[in-house]
């Protein structure tokens, strides 16, 4: 069956973080669907395998080095994937990270570091994608997270900047409506990825039974799929929206259990 209100083929999307984890697998599901992409991490020594797999699979990618919390890396990776790709259409505003600490412990340094690479790396993105997308039916997908909604002990920082980043999506979305940019945003709840083995020390197998309604954690690919439709014709009335994926229907945060500082 043809369903091209689904289609992203052609399109040209870039993906920040994309080295592992979410970031990854978005660059993997857009290019499996016909999108070129442009990806990028802090080291072309890891993001640079990624876009040879996508290219070895047939699929058309760009990687460089940029470090999101640079204005002039991002303004450098924006032109090099336009002219790399022809254009861009789509903006997913993915790298971001963490460390777990009591609120009382953290540090001004600690605190600038995670808002600025959340909140910053995607408003410096957020505003330089607007030079390419504005005017042109754009559309910008933010990575948020559950814990932007719901609070999570240990996590002030990163919650603080994920609610920010919902709060900036709205706020675009308005803004830039007449300049026929949409702009959502997605939150994850738990999902098996390098970042999260690294900083809750969590893994497939050590996950509780809990009372997580899908008594299992996210798949990358499960966030990949719900950005492709985000960004496709079919989401073509959506604008401002944050959508969660957390395996869990009621309020709650699936990322609270088990931290050890409740
Ligand atoms: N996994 C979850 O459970 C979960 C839940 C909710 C929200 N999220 C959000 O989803 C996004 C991806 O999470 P993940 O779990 O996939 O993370 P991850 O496994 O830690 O991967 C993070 C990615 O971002 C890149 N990155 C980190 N700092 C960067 C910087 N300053 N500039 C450019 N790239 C940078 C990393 O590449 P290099 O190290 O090579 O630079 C890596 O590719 C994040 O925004 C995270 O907050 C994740």
């Amino acid at each position: 069956m043809d369903a091209p209100e689904f289609d992203v083929a052609g399109r040209n999307v870039l993906v920040t973080g994309a080295s592992q984890g979410i970031g990854e697998a978005i660059a993997k599901t857009f290019a499996a669907a016909g999108a070129s992409v442009a990806i990028c991490s802090r080291s072309m020594d890891r993001v640079g395998p990624v876009a040879e797999e996508i290219e070895a699979e047939g699929g058309t990618a760009f990687a460089t080095e940029c470090d999101v919390r640079e204005r002039d890396d991002v303004e450098a990776f924006f032109a090099a994937a336009a002219e790399e790709l022809g254009g861009l259409d789509i903006v997913v505003n993915n790298a971001g990270g963490e460390f777990v600490a009591p609120f009382e412990d953290i540090s001004e340094n600690g605190w600038d570091a995670v808002v600025d690479l959340n909140l910053g790396g995607t408003y410096r993105c957020a505003q330089v994608a607007g030079e390419y997308l504005r005017g042109e039916g754009g559309t910008i997908i933010n990575i948020a997270s559950v814990n932007g909604q719901h609070p999570a002990p240990g996590e002030s920082h990163y919650g603080a900047a994920k609610a920010a980043i919902i709060r900036l999506t709205e706020t675009l979305a308005v803004e830039w409506a007449d300049d026929e940019v949409r702009v959502n945003c997605i939150a994850p709840g738990l999902v098996q990825t390098p970042g999260v083995a690294e900083t809750l020390g969590i893994d497939e197998e050590a996950m509780p039974p809990r009372e997580q309604t899908m008594r299992r954690i996210g798949h990358p690919e499960e966030i990949a799929d719900l950005a492709v439709f985000l960004a496709s014709p079919a989401a073509s009335f959506i604008t401002g929206e944050t959508y969660t994926a957390k395996g869990v229907p009621r309020p709650g945060n699936s990322m609270s259990h088990d931290l050890g500082l409740q």
